[in-house]
């Protein structure tokens, strides 16, 4: 659609006639992508989501899926056209209930054309009507929805929206959710946040699942299948809703040893962090082949495998800790991927620590010491690593041991009051890596760009000294092995 761009002296005598607002420039079509340049086309311009209504019903034998999404959002320009990132196919389009052209482009755009301009700064409320078999669909070659034995599990990071609901699919827009998905009775449907629901009729059940804090798209997540639910309430009062799929077989009693210590490992973590950010807790294992773990929004996703030779608090406590440093506070770009890793790491290794099983030093000197210089380890800057590398295990290990070599340049009183308070600043939004180098240096009163550029940044192994004591190799720390359990990252 074409709008007439009116000369400002011209506006006031022509307005009328012309019937267009006294205020009206051009109304232009929101950005194919939100701006991050490690995924030009991930999210959109044009709008910010404050919330989605998910409507679901899904078919485990076939893996169709359908639905109607409700979003509400706010324009932030003048728009004459906006996408949403979704691959299903779409029957109907309405914005502000009125039917509204649409049609696909690129990867994975959604292109909507409402029937009039939106002013710069309205709510609006767009409903996508759709269906689809989310396995069937692709883009740039892969599909991260899992079709399993009795149903069907979307949780990956960067992508996992795309096959389930259509959305601004990044994390610098973040919004609220409600999941209603209808499934054939005696099939359970899990997502983040409260049940505030199950009903049963004519031989389906309905879940309503209500996720009530700003949640990233892709910590949205989905499972459907045939669950054992157990639940429960930590210490501090959160409710929890642990789930694990009728098919672990025998990884069945080390996946319960782990995350039925959620309330425990939250609690414990709040020790560090601060207060848990969200009111709601849990867990869930399906029965998929993968082998990440992903920390899905008050409720983490553990493949089996993470159990398969035995229990593993460990990833629990990495997951977990995402819940603050990842969840709570975003990432502002994929770039950034250390404010997150970096941290649910070092959180291993104090468990580790509290577990009397090695201590966070001896852990970073294992890291050091384990890696030569020559290793293409040292190539990797977790502070940037750029999109082919963000779950390289330097993220996670270079990472922890970055946060390490802070803790020994600013002294424990500092890092533990940064690792507290970083939460409680930025809670419920996003930040990134020169946002905590500036947050820290505040905190404790030290120049810390030489630091951050050593440990996170230049592509070398550092010289020892920084990080301090990293003199002798270390023994092996006893919860090593549990570490390198939870680093089975998969590429598409
Ligand atoms: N954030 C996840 C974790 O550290 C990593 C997921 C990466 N996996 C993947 N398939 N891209 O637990
Ligand atoms: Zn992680």
């Amino acid at each position: 659609m074409h709008y007439r761009v009116i000369a400002p002296g011209a506006l006031a005598t022509v307005s009328l006639l012309l019937a267009v607002p006294a205020f009206a420039a051009t109304y232009t079509p929101g950005a194919q992508g939100i701006g991050d340049p490690y995924y030009p086309a991930y999210g959109n311009g044009g709008y910010d989501v404050s919330h989605y209504d998910l409507r679901l019903r899904y078919q485990p034998v076939t893996d169709e899926l359908e639905g109607t999404a409700t979003l509400r959002a706010r324009t932030t320009q003048d728009l004459s056209q906006f996408d949403l990132d979704f691959l299903l196919n779409v029957s109907e389009v309405r914005v502000n209930g009125v039917e509204a052209a649409f049609t696909t482009s690129g990867e994975h755009e959604l292109v909507i054309t409402p029937r009039t301009g939106l002013a710069k700064g309205t709510d609006i409320t767009v409903v996508v009507r759709y269906r689809g078999i989310p396995s069937s669909k692709k883009a740039y070659g892969f599909t991260t929805w899992l079709h399993t034995a009795d149903g069907a599990v979307a949780a990956n990071e960067p992508e996992s929206a795309w096959w389930w609901f259509p959305s601004n699919d990044h994390p610098l827009d973040k919004a609220t959710y409600d999941v209603s998905v209808r499934v054939p009775e005696g099939t359970q449907a899990i997502s983040n946040g409260r049940l505030r629901s199950t009903r049963s009729r004519g031989g389906w059940t309905t879940y309503h699942w209500r996720s009530d804090k700003p949640q990233a798209t892709y910590l949205a997540t989905l499972a459907v299948g045939k669950f054992d639910i157990t639940t429960g309430k930590s210490e501090s009062g959160i409710p929890i809703i642990n789930a694990y799929s009728k098919n672990l077989g025998d990884r069945d009693a080390a996946a319960r040893a782990s995350v039925e210590r959620t309330g425990e490992i939250a609690d414990w973590l709040s020790g560090y962090f601060g207060p848990y950010p969200y009111n709601a807790l849990g867990g869930y294992v399906p029965d998929v082949p993968t082998g990440f773990a992903l920390e899905t929004q008050t409720r983490p996703y553990y493949s089996p495998r993470q159990f398969a030779s035995g229990p593993n608090p460990s990833v629990v406590v990495h997951e977990l800790a995402h819940q603050w440093y990842g969840d709570d506070v975003s990432l502002k770009g994929w770039k950034d991927i250390w404010i997150s890793e970096g941290f649910a790491r070092y959180a291993q290794w104090l468990w580790s620590e509290h577990e009397g099983q090695g201590t966070t030093q001896e852990l970073a000197d294992k890291v050091y010491a384990s890696h030569p210089a020559d290793d293409a380890f040292w190539t990797v800057a977790p502070g940037d690593p750029g999109p082919d590398n963000q779950f390289d295990i330097a993220v996670y290990d270079r990472g922890a041991l970055a946060i390490q070599a802070l803790r020994n340049e600013i002294g424990d009183d500092a890092f533990f009051a940064v690792l507290k308070g970083w939460p409680q600043k930025h809670t419920y939004g996003n930040a990134s890596v020169a946002d905590f180098q500036q947050y820290a240096e505040k905190v404790s009163g030290k120049d810390l760009g030489p630091l951050f550029d050593t440990w996170l940044f230049e592509p070398a192994k550092p010289a020892g000294r920084a990080a301090a004591r990293m003199s002798s190799l270390p023994a092996q720390p006893e919860s090593w092995k549990q570490i390198e359990a939870t680093n089975e990252v998969h590429k598409h």
